[in-house]
Parts: structure tokens; sequence; C-alpha cells
């Protein structure tokens, strides 16, 4: 583990029911083994080996002459680019990078091609894609079984490069790429370079609504898709989904209106347990996974067209 801070090693301890650290999720692997991290601040890192066990490495040759197969980057994202550039001088078979890759696209799409020279697997840690909760919502809204989108909304605070990005990223595998954006609002909740967002995104039959919320009064994010046959409401941080169909109205005949059918756990918590098992499946089987960086470069792009973008002047995606 590169950085061993809270989402590598802090947000829990081997106690704790739930995986919330790249750290539980490797230790409670039964094939996986955790090398050990290397941060620049060695207090963190001798702090995380003696919660986790591993190695408290001296430098990052240190680690990758470890020879790890797997290499998992949790560093703030300012540095990301720069450690998946440093890493490929010694690289390991497979590299996870938290999300964003880096605070550029052009910078993401650069890497994504060194990486696939090198041969080299790179996966960026969108795991809600991971998640068999989501998974059965996109086969859903994928397959049509939903009838046509309605209408919809992603609320979100913290920039919508930084935390938006789960997001948009969860859109685009349910929904495929809008045709066109218009933004509204910027809000500075979190950093300068990375404003929360409001604005509308155009799809085929209808238009999504991305509103800002505010980190400081506190963390927002919800996505609420209503299709012709179903309403799904992810909300509570995008850890619970509620689930409505249209029903006989009990009150007046001859109405159909919207009653909950179910609200369950979503997966999120579990994720990166599954993004364990999904790299031993890369390593061992081959092939694309749902995270590769190629497949997620476009979240990227359309983040940053987002928190770009000049207010009130619509936008194709075809520009991107
Ligand atoms: N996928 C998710 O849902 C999710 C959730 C939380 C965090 N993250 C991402 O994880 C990353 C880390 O977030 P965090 O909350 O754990 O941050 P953090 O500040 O708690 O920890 C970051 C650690 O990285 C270390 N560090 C700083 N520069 C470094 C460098 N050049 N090389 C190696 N280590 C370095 C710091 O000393 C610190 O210990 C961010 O990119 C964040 O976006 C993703």
């Amino acid at each position: 583990l590169i950085g061993a801070g809270r989402i590598a090693a802090g947000y829990d301890t081997p106690a704790s029911g739930q995986v919330l650290t790249h750290a539980h999720a490797i230790t409670a692997h039964p094939e996986a083994v955790l090398s050990g991290f290397w941060d620049p601040s060695g207090e963190a890192a001798v702090r995380a080996v003696n919660t986790w066990g591993g190695t408290a490495y001296h430098s990052l040759r240190d680690l990758l002459d470890g020879r790890p197969d797997v290499v998992v980057i949790c560093a703030p994202d300012g540095h990301h680019e720069r450690l998946l550039r440093d890493v490929l001088d010694h690289p390991p078979q497979l590299v996870v990078c938290e999300k964003p890759m880096t605070l550029n696209a052009a910078a993401s799409s650069d890497l994504v091609r060194c990486y696939e020279q090198a041969g080299v697997g790179l996966l960026v840690n969108y795991q809600r894609r991971l998640d068999p909760v989501v998974r059965a919502f996109v086969e859903a809204s994928r397959s049509g079984s939903l009838g046509r989108l309605l209408c919809g909304s992603l609320a979100h605070s913290k920039g919508i490069k930084h935390n938006g990005s789960h997001g948009v990223d969860l859109l685009r595998l349910a929904l495929g790429e809008p045709h066109a954006f218009t933004v509204t609002g910027h809000r500075l909740d979190y950093d300068a370079s990375d404003p929360t967002v409001s604005a509308v995104l155009e799809y085929e039959d209808a238009e999504i609504a991305v509103l800002a919320g505010d980190e400081r009064a506190f963390s927002l994010f919800e996505i609420d898709l209503v299709f012709e046959r179903a309403r799904y409401r992810f909300h509570t941080g995008g850890l619970r989904l509620t689930i409505q169909r249209p029903r006989p109205d009990p009150v007046y005949p001859g109405y159909l209106e919207l009653q909950d059918e179910s609200c369950v756990a979503t997966g999120f918590v579990g994720s990166l347990g599954t993004l364990v098992q999904l790299c031993r499946d890369r390593l061992v089987l081959g092939g694309p996974t749902l995270i590769d960086a190629g497949a997620v470069l476009m979240t990227q792009k359309l983040c940053e067209a987002l928190a770009s973008a000049p207010l009130h002047r619509r936008t194709e995606s075809v520009e991107l």
C-alpha cells in the first residue's frame, strides 16, 4: 500500500465488523498477503504496520523491491500521477489507484497508454461499480426492463471530481453518456480547483439534475432515477437503496402512484473486499475488469468538463 492514511489503514481495525480499509480487505482475504506500507510520513506507515502487520518500507523503491503482485495507491489525489509514473520504473503486475486517477484527464489518458505499453494492469477504484446491488440496478436499467428514464437527480458535495465522480461514473454505467450538459452553478465547499456543481445532463428521453450540496454543512451523496416502471433512489450517502413501483393509488381511484417496494443496504461497505477478489481474479485469470483505467477515463473527462464549463452554456458531449 502506497500511503498509509484513512482509506489505506485508518478507518477501521482488525476487530471491526465492517471492512472499511484496503488493509482490512487484504488481510481478510484468504489468498492475499499484506506486504506492507510506504508513506513519506514514516510515523503513519509504522502506525499502520502496528495495526495490520507487514513491513514499513523506507522508500517507494524499497516497497517495489519487495516484488508485490499488486500495488494500491492511497495517497492524496495530487500525488497519484507522479506515483503512477514512478511505479512504472519497477512495476508489479497490477496497480490499483484510488480515484480520481490524476488531476488531469490528459495525464490519465497518457498513463493508460504507458501502462498498456508496459503490459501492467491499471485499475481505478470506482468501487461502486463492484457493488452487487449497484450491478443488479445497472443490469435492470440497461436491459430496458425498467422502461424509459423519465427524470432523475444526482446530489453531491466535496467536489464534482473528488466525490461527485462516483455518481457521474454510476450514471454513465447505467445510462450511457449524456448527449449534452449545461452547468448552472459552482460551489467551492472543499477545494478551489474542484467545485461542487449544479448542472443539467441531457439524455435521449430525459434530463438529470446535478445538485450541489455543501460539504461544510454535511456530506451529501444521492442518486434518484425515475423510470416508467420503477424508481431507484440511492440515499444515506449511497449506503441504502429504496425501490418504488407505481401502484394503484389507495385514496384516489384511477391513479397510479409510486409506493415503496423495498429499502436495502447497498454493498458499498463491502466493496473493498470485492476489489481484492477482483485483483486476485485479474492476476489468475486475466481479462478486462469493470474498473480498468481505460473504462473510467470518460468519467474523469466529463467531471473536468462540468468543473470548468462556463455557466449557462450548453455543451455537446461530443466536444469532450
Ligand atoms: N474510493 C473511495 O470511495 C475513496 C474513499 C476515501 C478516499 N479515497 C481516495 O483515497 C486517497 C487517500 O485518501 P485518504 O482519505 O486516505 O487520505 P489521507 O490524507 O487520510 O491519507 C493519505 C496518506 O498519504 C500519505 N502521502 C502523502 N503524500 C504521499 C506520497 N507522495 N506518496 C505516498 N503517500 C503519501 C500521507 O502522509 C497520508 O498518510 C484519495 O485519493 C481519496 O480520493 C477514495
